[in-house]
């Protein structure tokens, strides 16, 4: 199971995912730059924020309030299909997931 990332500056990067892992753990485990994680995935810091691809924003599904919240104190404006990636949990449903990192 993978999940892509477009990065900033227009490389691409793929890695294994395991089930059950978040994606900001296997963006940090992968040195994902700009994915930061700071507080470990306890939904207060949105140093995890990244943009789903549209294609695949209907498997992750949208945020939850305090999720919502937070995105509003991203670095990058949130977009449309924004995300705090430690709340997205990777199972056999999102494999092959697209993401990118917020420039
Ligand atoms: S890692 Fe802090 S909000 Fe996601």
């Amino acid at each position: 199971m993978q999940v892509t990332w477009h990065l900033p500056n227009g490389e691409t990067r793929i890695a294994a995912v395991k089930p059950g892992q978040n994606m900001m753990e296997a963006a940090v485990s992968q040195n994902i730059p700009r994915i930061i994680g700071e507080c470990g995935g306890s939904l207060s810091c949105a140093t995890c924020h990244v943009i789903v691809d549209p294609a695949w924003f209907a498997k992750t599904g949208g945020p939850g309030a305090f999720e919502d919240d937070m995105l509003d104190a991203t670095e990058v404006d949130r977009q449309a299909t924004s995300r705090l990636s430690c709340q997205i949990k990777f199972d056999a449903a999102l494999d092959g997931i697209v993401l990118h990192v917020p420039t």
